[in-house]
């Protein structure tokens, strides 16, 4: 491909900048290695936009988006900071939300997968990892709980009954709503992704409880007829947490609604080894051989380990690897980044998250490190 692809890079804040600053060094070694032309701009978001325009999403920074084929995101938000500006205007609420929304980005893939090599790092005995872990999470990234109006927090008045005092409360309320036309363009991107792999596809929903899960199921089983070489299964959410544990290697692909996917996927997470670990796709609209979308680490800002070079840039690194792949159609490029990354793990490097004392022929290193040895394994 010659033309020139264009990236926004928006390393935002935390571990953010120095995972940002790796994974950008991976990409300008497959860059060189496939002659690629790739134009990246950095620009701030989250509290770093906060700082430099006072924005978590500086209108700079969004009119780079737009005028991009790819985001490549690092993470934002920082607790500490939080009480200091109103709730809408944090960061996850005004900067990673407003992108997702803005560039209906519905579509969150999040593959989950446990390397032999790092059998030792998963909690789980090795007979419960039966078969190895290797779970695709489809998860919706623009509806539900997340979005739903109203959602908002009111003060409450019940008037005095006879004589009795009156009470003032507060009242919480987010709402989950969901359209048929929402569920079906989801599950398409679940059957598909099945499809290309084992052909399996567990949908995930509370249809014993909620109205949205039992639409959720209904939806998902009529669009299921249209793949009837992917085998469906349903499954009540608290029971997916449990089967994770359990037996996690029965799963392939796991569609669920926005809530229900943030919360499996950092579970499967935690089984392959380390939130760390987890590269996550957003996709959005495809225009010609192009689907806009961001592309992130699962995990957060992480601001107790921010700036001592401790944090694992995999995640990141390989978010640049779905980029190429689902973005840019580049799937050479992205294949090189994802057997980079298991050349050095294989190789024994592990940053501390996926450290472990007893294991032979491995050693701790810090980030800069591992995203050496990553970008110099391309
Ligand atoms: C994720 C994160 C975000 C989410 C937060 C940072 C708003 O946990 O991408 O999973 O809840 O979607
Ligand atoms: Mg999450």
């Amino acid at each position: 491909m010659n033309k020139v692809c264009k990236i926004a890079a928006l390393a935002g804040d935390g571990i953010g900048p120095e995972v940002m600053r790796e994974a950008i060094k991976t990409l300008r070694a497959v860059e060189k290695k496939f002659s690629l032309r790739i134009e990246l701009t950095e620009a701030p978001v989250g509290w770093a936009g906060i700082d430099a325009a006072g924005k978590a999403l500086p209108d700079a920074t969004l009119a780079l988006c737009r005028q991009s084929d790819a985001i490549l995101f690092g993470s934002v938000g920082l607790p500490s900071r939080d009480p200091s500006i109103p709730k809408e205007e944090r960061p996850e609420r005004a900067a990673l939300l407003r992108l997702r929304k803005e560039f209906s980005l519905f579509a969150n893939l999040r593959p989950v997968r446990l390397p032999l090599a790092l059998a030792g790092s998963c909690p789980l005995r090795p007979e419960r990892q039966g078969r190895g872990i290797d779970i695709l999470v489809v998860r919706e990234l623009t509806g539900g709980l997340y979005f739903g109006q109203p959602k908002k927090t009111e003060e409450v008045i019940d008037l005095p009954e006879k004589n009795g005092p009156g009470r003032h409360y507060s009242r919480a309320i987010d709402t989950m709503v969901y359209t048929t036309i929402e569920i079906e363009r989801i599950a398409h991107i679940a059957f598909q992704a099945a499809r290309l792999r084992r052909k399996i596809l567990a949908s995930v929903d509370k249809a014993n409880v909620l109205e949205n899960g039992i639409l959720w199921r209904e939806t998902v089983t009529r669009i299921g007829k249209q793949y009837p070489d992917v085998a469906l299964e349903h499954i009540f959410v608290d029971n997916a947490a449990m089967q994770m544990v359990l037996n996690p290697s029965r799963f392939d692909v796991l569609l669920a609604e926005n809530m229900f996917g943030d919360i499996l996927s950092d579970e499967a997470a935690a089984l392959a080894g380390s939130l760390g670990m987890l590269p996550s796709a957003s996709l959005g609209t495809t225009t010609g051989e192009r689907t806009f979308g961001l592309f992130e680490p699962a995990g957060g800002s992480a601001p107790d380990i921010a700036g001592k070079d401790l944090a694992n840039p995999i995640a990141q690194i390989g978010s640049v690897a779905l980029l190429l792949r689902y973005s840019l159609g580049l799937n050479e490029a992205a294949d090189a980044i994802d057997q980079a990354i298991t050349r050095v793990i294989d190789s024994g490097l592990r940053t501390g998250d996926i450290y472990q004392k007893d294991a032979p022929g491995t050693g701790k290193v810090g980030t800069r490190a591992m995203g050496d040895a990553i970008a110099k394994a391309i």
